[in-house]
């Protein structure tokens, strides 16, 4: 059967692009830079981006579309047999195990929209948001039938290829969810003392960074960007011929980045001209937001909106990581797409029923701890913290050090039709010498011998 690409530039750029926006924009950017100080901490994050995450998702778009193969086979094909291939198997089992936690706050974000279409945040006050997000949290049924229903509906995107599934998909919801957003930022900007959480947003204090906001915003950058997780290798394996990879990168870090920072104006106003704490936590999508915008005119259609731009961006991102498995299974078990897709679903499924209940300490599996982490914590540690510094590290050498820089400038350059000048420089000296260092010093940090 002929491998399967995306139709178009546009095409390349929007299903990327659904790859990265996910919960990481809406979710964790916001409450992590309420957390670790506002404007500064952003400054770090772009920082990150630039010599960290640019570098490695142009290196893994080289090694998906020379290869055109799914991340094991990619590694295969670009040097048989060599231990560099555990790059490829790293990224399946981090995809996996993201998927294992994603898919949980996945479903909470879809329980979540069918909470505000039915209308169940009228009239909250924080107690009562605080009670139902306990209640959508501690379950025990409701999270895990949503949860369910996120990888019913991943897989069944999947199941219809590459152009009809992803493509399709990503057409349709990525510009729906760039409006939706824009709605939500019309609104919160128009409020009164909205100007505090501009400021609180873009104001930069380095005062108020610690070196753990720093560590903290290089392996934001990683999670952002969808990196050494197999997937920006597999969706690079299905980009068009004359796709300009440099172009396609910078294009998509900085429309990720443009999301991330609506999402930031969206609720930061709103919650500063409530008077609320901005750096509520991972609660702060859950609690403060319904809380708030339940008290403004139309909040109620706001809310859906908002929770719909959320699942959107929940979706598109899942799709990309279910995608690594599949394409693995596909090609090099030769199993069928259907086939692939519901076993890999139902396993993600199922294993992330311990996910799901050992969220919080009083979980029905909460009690089960190893070092005061339960499985929720363990598969986001281990694949945050570890498997993709580690694989970014891997992959900074591999491309850096062992393959010819003809090879990469070739590909890149698309065979010598784009000029990139010293762009390409730029890449190949950061790629080698910057971006490992900071890497070895984010793994340091993560395993405990750096503070
Ligand atoms: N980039 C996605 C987000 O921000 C998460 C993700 C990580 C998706 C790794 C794919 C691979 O939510």
């Amino acid at each position: 059967m002929k491998r399967e690409t995306f139709s178009s530039g546009l095409a390349v750029f929007l299903a990327t692009l659904g790859s990265t926006v996910g919960l990481g924009n809406i979710w964790k950017f916001p409450y992590l830079t309420g957390q670790y100080g506002g404007g500064a901490f952003l400054a770090v994050y772009l920082l990150c981006i630039a010599f960290v995450g640019l570098p490695i998702m142009i290196s893994e778009f080289y090694i998906g579309r020379k290869t055109r193969k799914n991340a094991v086979g990619a590694l295969q094909a670009l040097r048989p047999g060599a231990a560099w291939q555990c790059i490829g198997i790293m990224g399946i089992l981090s995809s996996y195990l993201i998927m294992l936690f994603y898919s949980c706050v996945a479903g909470w974000v879809y329980f979540y929209l069918f909470k505000a279409v039915k209308g169940d945040f009228d009239g909250i006050t924080m107690a009562s948001a605080q009670l139902q997000f306990s209640e959508v949290v501690l379950g025990p049924a409701a999270p895990i039938i949503w949860q369910f229903v996120v990888m019913a509906v991943v897989a069944a995107i999947l199941v219809m290829g590459v152009r009809d599934g992803i493509e399709k998909i990503t057409k349709t919801l990525m510009p729906l969810l760039f409006i939706l957003i824009l709605v939500c930022d019309i609104r919160a900007l128009t409020l009164p003392g909205a100007s505090a959480g501009i400021d609180f947003l873009l104001q930069v204090d380095f005062g108020k960074l610690t070196a753990t906001g720093v560590l903290t915003a290089l392996g934001l950058a990683f999670f952002k960007l969808s990196l050494a997780m197999g997937t920006m290798i597999t969706y690079s394996s299905y980009f068009t011929a004359n796709n300009n990879l440099y172009a396609t990168a910078a294009k998509v870090a900085l429309s990720d980045t443009l999301v991330s920072l609506l999402a930031g104006l969206a609720i930061f106003p709103t919650v500063f001209s409530f008077g609320l704490e901005p750096s509520a936590g991972p609660g702060l999508l859950f609690m403060t937001i319904p809380l708030v915008f339940s008290q403004i005119p139309f909040g109620n259609v706001l809310l859906v909106a908002f929770f719909f731009l959320t699942s959107i961006a929940a979706t598109t991102a899942m799709l990309s990581l279910l995608e690594v498995p599949l394409a693995y299974f596909t090609e090099e078990r030769k199993m069928s797409r259907p086939k692939a897709a519901v076993l890999n679903a139902g396993l993600i499924a199922a294993i992330g029923i311990l996910a799901t209940l050992s969220v919080d300490k009083s979980s029905l599996l909460g009690a089960y701890t190893l070092l005061d982490r339960g499985f929720f914590d363990w598969f986001d540690y281990l694949s945050s913290n570890i498997l993709m510094p580690l694989g970014g590290l891997l992959t900074a050498v591999f491309i850096g050090h062992v393959v010819r820089k003809e090879d990469i400038l070739r590909e890149l350059s698309n065979d010598g039709h784009l000029k990139l000048g010293g762009l390409f420089n730029c890449y190949y000296f950061t790629l080698r010498y910057v971006t490992p260092v900071l890497l070895v010093v984010v793994f340091l940090h993560a395993v405990g011998v750096i503070g």
